[in-house]
C-alpha cells in the first residue's frame, strides 16, 4: 500500500494503456500521480505535449508552485508507426523522434530541476525495439534506442547530484491496449498476426499494462535505491532467445 507513500510522480502519456496503468498503480501505492497527456485527453491533470518545451516549463512550474517537490517522473508518451527505412518519409521520422526522443529529453531536462531538490527517480519507457531491430520499425527503433542511451547519460548526471536522481529504462514487448490494437487495425489478418506474434514470445502471450506498471512502481520506490542507469526488459522471454 505505501511503497510510494506521499511521492509526487509526473506521468506523461497518462491517457494511454500503459500510462494510465502507471498512474493507477502510483495512487494504489500511496503516491500522488500527476497525470499529463495531449490536450483533450481523458482523465489528465495537466495538458502536456511532450514535444513542447513551453508545456514542460508550465507543468513543472505548476507542480513546483503547488506540491513544491517532484519525486518521480515516468516518460511514457510515445507513438509507434510502422515503416521500413525506405517507406518512412522524413516528416514521419522527425515526428517519431520529436515525441519519443525529444519528449523524453525535455522531460528529463526540466524534470531534473525539481527532482534534484529532494532526490528522485526517472523511468523512461523505451521498448524491446530500443534493443533489437525490426525491418519495419526504422524510426521507432532509432527513437527507442536513443531513449535507452539517453537514460544512461541522465543516470550518470543524476548520480552526481546531492541528493541523487536515478534514471532507468523499461523495455516492454507487445502489451495489450490501444497501441497494439492500432497495429491490428492495419494488418490484413489480425487474428493470425496476433497468434504469430504470441508464438514468438516464450511465455506465449502479450504483456498487460499493469505488469509494466508494477515494474515502474519498483523503480519509483525506495526499494530500488541502488538501481540506476539500468535496462529493465519485460518481454515474456522474447529477447532471451
Ligand atoms: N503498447 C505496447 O505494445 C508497447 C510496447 C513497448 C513499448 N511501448 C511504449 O510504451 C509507452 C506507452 O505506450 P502505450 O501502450 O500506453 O500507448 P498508447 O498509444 O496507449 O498511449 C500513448 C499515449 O501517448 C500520448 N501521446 C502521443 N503523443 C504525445 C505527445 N506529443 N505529448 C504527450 N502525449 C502524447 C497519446 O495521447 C497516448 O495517450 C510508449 O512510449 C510506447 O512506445 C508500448
Amino acid at each position: 500500500m505505501g511503497r510510494l507513500r506521499d511521492k509526487v510522480i509526473l506521468i506523461t502519456g497518462a491517457a494511454g494503456g500503459i500510462g494510465s496503468a502507471i498512474a493507477e498503480a502510483v495512487v494504489r501505492n500511496g503516491g500522488l500521480a500527476v497525470a499529463t497527456d495531449l490536450a483533450g485527453s481523458a482523465g489528465v491533470d495537466h495538458p502536456l505535449d511532450v514535444t513542447s518545451e513551453e508545456d514542460w516549463l508550465r507543468v513543472i512550474g505548476a507542480i513546483g508552485a503547488t506540491a513544491g517537490r517532484l519525486d518521480g517522473l515516468v516518460n511514457s508518451a510515445g507513438i509507434a508507426p510502422l515503416g521500413t527505412v525506405e517507406e518512412t518519409d522524413y516528416a514521419l521520422w522527425r515526428k517519431v523522434m520529436a515525441v519519443n526522443l525529444d519528449g523524453t529529453f525535455l522531460g528529463c531536462k526540466h524534470g531534473l530541476s525539481l527532482l534534484k531538490r529532494s532526490g528522485g527517480s526517472i523511468v523512461n519507457i523505451s521498448s524491446v525495439s530500443g534493443i533489437v531491430g525490426g525491418h519495419n520499425l526504422a524510426a521507432y527503433n532509432a527513437s527507442k534506442g536513443g531513449v535507452r542511451l539517453l537514460t544512461k547519460s541522465v543516470a550518470l548526471h543524476g548520480a552526481r547530484q546531492s541528493p541523487p536522481v536515478r534514471c532507468n529504462s523499461v523495455h516492454p514487448t507487445f502489451i495489450e491496449g490501444p497501441m497494439s490494437d492500432a497495429l491490428f487495425k492495419i494488418v490484413p489478418k489480425p487474428a493470425e498476426t496476433k497468434a504469430r506474434m504470441e508464438r514468438q514470445i516464450p511465455l506465449h502471450r502479450f504483456g498487460k499494462p499493469a505488469e509494466v506498471a508494477e515494474m515502474c512502481v519498483y523503480l519509483l520506490s525506495d526499494e530500488s535505491a541502488f538501481v540506476t542507469g539500468a535496462e529493465f526488459v519485460i518481454d515474456g522471454g522474447l529477447t532471451a532467445q
